[in-house]
């Protein structure tokens, strides 16, 4: 291990406010040395000693959690199948767990230092969801290697990577079909009361017949204060505006606002 760690493991112990040395009273003060649980001194060693072990615990699990695994090998009894994403909190893989293919979505240690509670409204709101178009929350793993979530895998691919690889081009009818089944995992979700805050193309799969939203990282319970319902309609504007823009055959070279660029009809203008 680097010996910059062990050094800020050392400024950490070191900063530990002073224990306070138990008061003892005067009766007390007979008790022989040997029967009393500890003593100022012995409790400094002890707590200084723990502190050290936290401290490094912490670091190898920085370290730990960081690791991305290859297609082959195994975590925690998972054998990995593919890696499939990535993102700035998690990386995402295709496992065999037992008979199944399952997701197991592997969280970065930013996530800790950004915001710890992070983790916990993505376990809370999944495991509080039952919608086919949402996977289901299998289980937390959380050891010294790896901190994430095992969830039901939904076979499909992505929106983003049906316009960008694919080059798949939307029509009108396939936009209303997604948007329509997007809008009603809205309202079930706004029902339960949970926002989901990024409705984006990367988080939402498409099999040909069925639709499935993921990543409930930045999900949230409505609050109608800092978290409201009406930002996952503004994202969704954008998101069909997006599936839309893949019908531009003749990107104009005319920096032209979008209402202008796609070809609407006038009932789609208003
Ligand atoms: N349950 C799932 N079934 C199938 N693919 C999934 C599932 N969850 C995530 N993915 C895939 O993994 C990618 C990253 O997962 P996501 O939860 O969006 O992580 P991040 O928070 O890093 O963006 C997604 O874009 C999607 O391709
Ligand atoms: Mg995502």
């Amino acid at each position: 291990m680097p010996s910059v760690i062990w050094r800020v493991a050392a400024a950490l112990v070191l900063q530990a406010p002073p224990p306070q040395a138990p008061r003892v009273q005067a009766h007390q003060a007979q008790v022989p040395l040997a029967h009393t649980p500890y003593t100022g001194v012995k409790s400094v060693v002890t707590n200084v000693a723990k502190d050290a072990i936290q401290v490094k615990n912490m670091i190898m699990k920085t370290f730990a959690t960081n690791i991305k695994y290859s297609p082959g090998q195994y975590v925690e009894g998972l054998k990995i199948v593919e890696v499939i994403g990535e993102g700035r909190y998690g990386i995402c893989y295709l496992i065999a767990d037992g008979k199944d293919l399952r997701i197991l979505k592997q969280l970065k240690e930013r996530i800790h230092h950004e915001n710890p509670l992070n983790i916990h409204y993505e376990e809370e709101i999944l495991k509080s969801l039952k919608h086919e178009e949402i996977p289901k929350f299998i289980r937390k793993i959380e050891d010294r290697h790896l901190t994430g979530y095992v969830l039901e895998y939904k076979q499909g691919i992505t929106l983003e990577s049906m316009i960008f690889n694919q080059r798949h081009v939307f029509t009108r009818g396939e936009i209303y079909f997604i948007g329509k089944r997007l809008i009603s995992i809205l309202i079930y979700l706004h029902e339960k009361g949970i926002v989901h805050r990024d409705i984006r193309v990367p988080n939402v799969l498409f099999n040909g017949n069925d639709i499935y939203l993921v990543d409930f990282g930045s999900a949230r319970w409505i609050d109608n204060n800092k978290y409201k319902a009406d930002i996952d309609f503004s994202y969704l504007g954008d998101f069909l505006i997006h599936l839309y823009y893949t019908s531009l055959i003749n990107v104009s070279k005319e920096d032209k606002p979008w209402y202008e660029e796609l070809a609407l009809s006038s009932k789609n203008r208003l």
